[in-house]
């Protein structure tokens, strides 16, 4: 894909569907009694993993386009796959239906494409295996067999590694298990599986102590199906956020975007170094939080410390990249640390922000847990997308406001999470093409 410079963008659109919440749609009304109608269900092909995984375990659905139709089996009606669950790229597939399957009285194979078989699993292996299931992996890794077992045995865990795939995970195994399940989450992590469990009528218990946030589930807990809508993904906007905000003359608004104060983070920190954001008309949809926002081009001079780390890493660690290339406009750049786990997602984004910043002349420093960028005048260079989707989008960003022409390499990658991502930008620019 080939990106020219930008003056600005423009314009107003409604962004697909929210990946995170989507993937919960599915599988919790699936897991539910009845059928539900979900709506705006995210174009993502991680999404559409999740919906043939569902389907290869007897769930009947039906899809046209954005709407999906979903016959609820109930917690225990899944029938044994004939084949492998090809969970694609997509670890929320992969990590939420561990959680399912564990439960399940019969053997699953979980397998998936070549990232996804890089990235660790111990860490939903270990919460199942104390639950009773058993489960074979290559030295932790997919492809993972799940011997499950109903119902598994209810247990009190702690998350070592701050991750909503975990905790939903568990959540999902307590539906099954024999007894009240528990989790104490230290760091708070996107919360869309509590919020739909509660919407589905599922009872969930939240005590908060000096030792974090201790989430009870029991597993006498019944779902019931309940239509659905799902809010505008505010992961995607963060490209346009940050298009708008680099272009002066730019002036966008993006509509319904969920604004789950799980996820907002990266607005916050948006506007925090500069950028011009005004969320307007908020409402709630199904228990989350939507609204508009309006973006106009121009950074403004703030004193905030350029160092970004800490908790928050946690609640915008999928806007990482995207908020990398944001920095190389910023005065005084900026410093990310506490991000390792940024090393373990569809690529090692640490790197791959590096290398692509490197190779856009950027002002650049790699550190074992982030790195730290310099205010730079980005040049047009070949990028590479590393395979991942959100390294794609987000040089796509940068080379607007690079001289020069940039291509990325591997570009198609970004319908992993946005397969309309180029059409929309082009779009935005007042073109057909990008
Ligand atoms: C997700 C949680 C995050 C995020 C991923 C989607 C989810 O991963 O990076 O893109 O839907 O639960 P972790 O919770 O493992 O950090």
């Amino acid at each position: 894909m080939l990106i020219q410079p930008a003056k600005h963008i423009r314009g107003m659109i409604e962004l697909p569907g929210d990946k995170s919440i989507s993937h919960r749609a599915a599988i919790l009304s699936a897991m539910a009694n009845g059928e539900t109608s979900i709506r705006n269900f995210a174009t993502s092909a991680d999404c559409a993993s999740t919906l043939m995984c569902l389907k290869a375990l007897g769930v009947e659905i039906m899809r046209d386009g954005t709407d999906v139709m979903i016959k609820g089996v109930g917690k225990t009606g899944f029938f044994k796959s004939e084949t492998n669950l090809d969970c694609g790229n997509s670890g929320t597939t992969m990590r939420l239906l561990s959680g399912v399957l564990a439960g399940q009285d019969f053997d699953s194979v979980l397998i998936g494409d070549e990232s996804l078989q890089k990235r660790p699993m111990k860490r939903v292996i270990e919460p199942m295996q104390r639950m009773g299931a058993q489960i074979e992996a290559l030295e932790n890794h997919a492809p993972l067999t799940i011997h499950g077992k109903n119902p598994l045995v209810s247990a009190e865990h702690e998350l070592k590694v701050a991750s909503a795939q975990i905790k939903s995970c568990i959540l999902l195994a307590g539906l099954n298990a024999d007894g009240e399940t528990s989790l104490i989450e230290k760091t708070p992590t996107r919360d869309h599986t509590e919020r739909m469990l509660r919407w589905l009528g599922a009872e969930l218990r939240e005590d908060h102590d000096e030792s974090g946030n201790k989430l009870t589930i029991s597993g006498t807990a019944t779902l019931t199906a309940k239509d659905m809508n799902v809010p505008a993904d505010i992961s995607s906007a963060a490209f346009f956020l940050v298009a708008a905000a680099c272009l002066p003359g730019s002036e966008i608004v993006l509509s319904n975007v969920g604004l789950n104060p799980s996820r907002t983070a990266v607005i916050d920190v948006l506007m925090r170094f500069g950028a011009d954001i005004v969320i307007s008309d908020q409402k709630q949809i199904c228990n989350e939080p939507v609204a508009s926002l309006t973006v106009k081009g121009g950074i403004r001079r703030t004193n905030s410390s350029n160092l970004l780390h800490g908790p928050v890493i946690a609640n915008l660690i999928d806007e990482i990249p995207i908020i990398a290339v944001f920095a190389t406009q910023l005065e005084n750049g900026m410093e990310i640390r506490d991000a390792a786990e940024l090393r373990v997602k569809e690529s090692d984004r640490i790197s791959a922000v590096v290398e692509n910043l490197r190779r856009m002349d950027a002002d650049i420093e790699e550190f074992p847990d982030g790195l730290r960028v310099g205010r730079s005048e980005l040049k047009g260079a070949v990028i590479q997308s590393f395979g991942d989707h959100r390294i794609a989008m987000a040089f796509a960003v940068a080379g607007l406001f690079a001289s020069g022409e940039t291509e990325i390499v591997g570009a198609d990658c970004a319908a992993v999470s946005f397969p309309a991502f180029f059409e929309t930008l082009a779009s935005l620019r007042g073109e057909t093409g990008a």
